[in-house]
């Protein structure tokens, strides 16, 4: 039998008793693969990842090891919350890696999107690895993989050509091979949130919008400067506070700041003010595949201008981003 096919006969999980049930029997199984060996997971804070990591903490406790790289373009505050729910929280076996300035120096003068994706990727990767050697008797490696990446892969097998170059954590060295820990590779998203909540996370983090693996990476286009980076993740958070406040966030798929490489001329304090431009992006879509744009009321979008503009060092305009997919792509890079 091909454990990579998810079975006609499997249920569709929606509600909290089928989520409990997936759970007793995917902790079952874990530990029957697993015994007494240790695991190793990349907990990005993402919803899969976060997911896996619960579910394992459930069924092993500390013999889950989890590294939680922060390359430095995560948005406010995430690397934290991720310490906090999990470290504190759960009481996780979790190793947390500072990278920024190791991505960032990478990173220096690189404008080329595709360039910037690939370091970031392959540098995630070796972070990740190098904390893996550290560690003794690391057995197995858990991905947060979902039955849509798998239907992905088929299709990159078949020879389709991907328009960009997604990363997750995939692809370890030669050295570092485990035996892979996969229990949500035959969920889909909206499953993997039900078992999530199921699992005691909290509701903010199960729904959360998605969040490219290169992080503001690819919002922070052309390249990355750390003042500009700054700017983007105040603009953002300002932009994720008031969705959140006026309701949006529940309504809208995916939204965010991209600033780009250019400053124009602006006035603030009746002086000379050159700053960069904050694009908003928000839209709504099923699969990421096309995607639409929600109509944010003008009202909620003057008071977030008046807040960006006022409250973040270094912008002195707010542009809205009008532009389906096709012909944009969801992000700007
Ligand atoms: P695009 O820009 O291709 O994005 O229309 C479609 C969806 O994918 C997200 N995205 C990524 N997700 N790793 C991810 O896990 C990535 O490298 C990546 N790049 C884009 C994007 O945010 C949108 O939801």
């Amino acid at each position: 039998m091909n454990t990579n096919v998810r079975p006609e006969t499997m249920e569709r999980i929606t509600t909290k008793e089928l989520a409990d049930a997936f759970i007793e029997e995917q902790v079952r199984l874990v530990r029957e693969q697993v015994g007494d060996k240790k695991v190793l997971l990349a907990l990005s804070g993402g919803v899969d990842s976060s997911v896996v990591a619960a579910l394992l903490i459930k069924a092993i406790g500390k013999q889950l090891i989890s590294v939680h790289v922060n390359h430095g373009l995560m948005r406010k505050g995430e690397s934290e919350q991720v310490i906090e729910m999990f470290q504190n929280g759960l009481n996780a076996n979790l190793i947390y890696v500072d990278a920024t300035d190791h991505f960032l120096g990478l990173l220096k003068d690189v404008a080329d999107p595709e360039t910037k994706r690939k370091i970031i990727g392959k540098e995630f990767i070796t972070v990740f690895a190098d904390e893996a050697r550290k560690l003794e008797d690391i057995t197995f490696l858990a991905q947060g993989t979902i039955y849509p990446d798998i239907l992905e892969s088929i299709k990159a097998a078949e020879g389709k050509k991907a328009v960009k170059s997604h990363h997750n954590v995939g692809g370890l060295p030669e050295d570092l091979q485990f035996e892979l820990v996969e229990p949500l590779k035959l969920l889909f998203k909206d499953e993997v949130r039900v078992v999530g909540e199921a699992l005691g996370l909290p509701h903010s983090m199960v729904y959360r919008q998605p969040f490219p693996g290169p992080g503001l990476g690819v919002r922070c286009l052309g390249a990355i400067t750390r003042d500009r980076l700054e700017a983007l993740r105040e603009a953002d958070a300002i932009l994720r506070e008031e969705f959140d406040k006026t309701g949006l966030s529940e309504k809208v798929w995916q939204y965010f700041i991209a600033i780009p490489d250019i400053k124009s001329v602006g006035v603030k304090d009746e002086s000379r003010y050159e700053g960069w431009p904050a694009i908003i992006r928000a839209v709504n879509t099923k699969d990421a595949m096309t995607a639409t744009i929600e109509e944010i009321p003008y009202e909620i979008l003057h008071h977030i201008t008046y807040r960006i503009t006022h409250e973040v060092e270094g912008i002195n305009r707010v542009l809205l981003d009008l532009t389906p997919k096709p012909t944009g792509t969801i992000e700007w890079e």
